[in-house]
């Protein structure tokens, strides 16, 4: 999966790394910032999701859709499409453009919205990248563990990064008995949860 990038792909995402680097580096507006996943987080998550059992693949947060088109790798392997929620206009016009110049429209369905208001449309996940406001992790993560059939994956970037944001939410989850779970030091720390 890695070793076949196509030289679009290939471009479209260190475009996007060289943009969210400026980003960080010039002050850039919190809303107006990608924030993105680290190369290596792209690699991570697209191992998981290339793993998990048949049922829906989502992510919530695209941003300029840097991390799905690792996901879309990880399609490309499973036969599965990703669905993905954007709540902010410009940034899932940046996310289509993405997705439009590597040629993954066939694999990945981006929804412009917020992702709470479409839960209910989506049932029996088998994985779930969770890289939205820390704010709304939680309520997430409480929609999404019944819908996860077993076996399935779902990983939740800057567990690391925002560790005291995050740390009751962390607690819970480690100590969720529906699920096996722990943070994973790749990036800025990912939550790594199996759905038992
Ligand atoms: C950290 S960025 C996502 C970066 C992206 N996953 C990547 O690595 O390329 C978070 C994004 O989540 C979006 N967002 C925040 N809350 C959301 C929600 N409830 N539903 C959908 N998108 C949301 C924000 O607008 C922002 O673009």
């Amino acid at each position: 999966m890695f070793n076949d990038l196509s030289a679009d792909v290939l471009e479209v995402m260190h475009e996007l790394e060289a943009r969210d680097k400026r980003d960080r580096d010039d002050g850039t507006p919190h809303l107006e910032r990608l924030r993105q996943i680290t190369p290596d987080t792209g690699r991570f998550i697209a191992l998981w999701a290339a793993s998990v059992p048949a049922g829906a693949m989502i992510e919530i947060g695209t941003s300029a859709g840097y991390s799905a088109l690792w996901l879309a790798q990880a399609c490309r392997v499973s036969g599965q499409s990703l669905t993905t929620f954007e709540i902010l206009p410009e940034k899932a016009r940046l996310a289509r453009e993405t997705f439009d110049r590597t040629g993954v429209t066939d694999v990945i369905r981006l929804v412009e919205g917020d992702y709470l208001d479409h839960a209910d449309e989506i049932r029996e996940v088998a994985f779930c990248f969770l890289d939205a406001e820390k704010d709304v992790y939680e309520s997430c993560y409480d929609v999404i563990v019944p819908k996860m059939v077993p076996g399935a994956i779902l990983v939740a970037d800057n567990a690391t990064s925002h560790r005291e944001h995050l740390q009751s939410f962390l607690e819970r989850v480690l100590a969720d008995d529906r699920v096996d779970a722990m943070v994973a030091t790749v990036g800025k720390g990912e939550l790594v949860c199996r759905r038992r």
